[in-house]
């Protein structure tokens, strides 16, 4: 039972929630141009690294004919995507060996995952698992921008209680969180080093605001919970890494504080007091054929 990356690096539901966002209908056309699919064929896709499961559960509403499995190592992600989404086949596995057949697959696909594994087996695993002229989506974040709202500003408490952590904490290092980052330049050239042709790269720029009117009440309130429930998850986390550093009694308060702020914001949002808080995400789209 491997739960370290639900454990220590991200949350189900920060992991959850913010992709969730990320991969919304709303935003599908930032995304279906770069894959270049074909919706109305029954395509394999397999999604490599899916943690809780929100694109394979956005691919799957894409990509109605297709057959989608997705992987992952740790298996509290694997085991809450099996809930979330049963239309996808969730098993845990380790992308550096795949446990598929040779040209098993269609498609392949992963967001946020590449820069956690070793370049020649995260290539190589896929283009051995897909067919020949099968497609290979590998999506990155790149750096975006966010702006938090006042009301959400850290007060001296939680100021302390970060400062600690970050005193303490080594969980990156530890679990070799982000050990081969590629640059722009890099992603597609490493692509067509192992092996992919016809390689391609695009942006989807995703801009989530809660107070702009051109985002539906429902959406602006999940906005506002995606971000409860990171910086929840980020307590929970402290205290499951450093038992050592903080108390019981500490995560607790943490857990009051972060509720009673989130509760405010959305007090003001729903009574049309604007913050324009904002977070832009960025993500990389690079496509290649075997
Ligand atoms: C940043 S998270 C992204 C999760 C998911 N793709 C998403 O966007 O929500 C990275 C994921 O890669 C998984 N992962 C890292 N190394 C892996 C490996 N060798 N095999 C399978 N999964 C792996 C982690 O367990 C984690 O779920």
């Amino acid at each position: 039972m491997n739960t370290v990356w639900s454990d220590h690096v991200q949350g189900i539901d920060t992991l959850y929630l913010s992709r969730q966002l990320r991969f919304d209908d709303y935003f599908k056309m930032r995304y279906l141009p770069a894959f270049s699919l074909d919706p109305d064929r029954k395509l394999r896709i397999l999604e490599i690294g899916c943690g809780p499961g929100a694109l394979a559960q956005a691919l799957n509403r894409w990509y109605p004919h297709a057959e989608i499995t997705a992987v992952d190592r740790d298996s509290a992600f694997i085991t809450y995507a099996k809930e979330k989404v049963p239309r996808v086949t969730f098993m845990e596995g380790d992308a550096t060996h795949l446990p598929f057949e040779d040209g098993s697959f269609d498609v392949t696909i992963s967001n946020t995952v590449s820069e956690h594994i070793e370049p020649s087996a995260f290539y190589g695993e896929q283009r051995r698992v897909l067919k020949e002229g099968g497609i290979c989506l590998v999506l990155s974040a790149r750096r975006g921008y966010n702006h938090r709202a006042d009301c959400l500003a850290e007060n001296e408490y939680e100021k302390q209680f970060w400062a600690k952590i970050q005193k303490y904490d080594h969980s990156m290092e530890e679990y070799q969180v982000c050990q081969y980052p590629l640059s722009e330049k890099e992603h597609p050239a490493v692509m067509t080093e192992y092996g992919f042709v016809n390689v391609s790269c695009s942006y989807a720029v995703i801009d989530l605001t809660p107070d702009d009117p051109k985002y539906p009440e429902d959406m602006a309130l999940r906005m506002i919970e995606a971000g409860r429930g990171n910086d929840l998850d980020a307590v929970l986390r402290a205290g499951k890494t450093l038992p050592e550093h903080v108390s019981k009694n500490e995560i607790e308060k943490m857990i009051r504080i972060v509720n009673e702020k989130y509760d405010k914001r959305i007090d003001q949002y729903l009574r049309g007091i604007k913050q324009w808080n904002t977070s832009v995400s960025i993500t990389m789209i690079v496509r290649g054929e075997k």
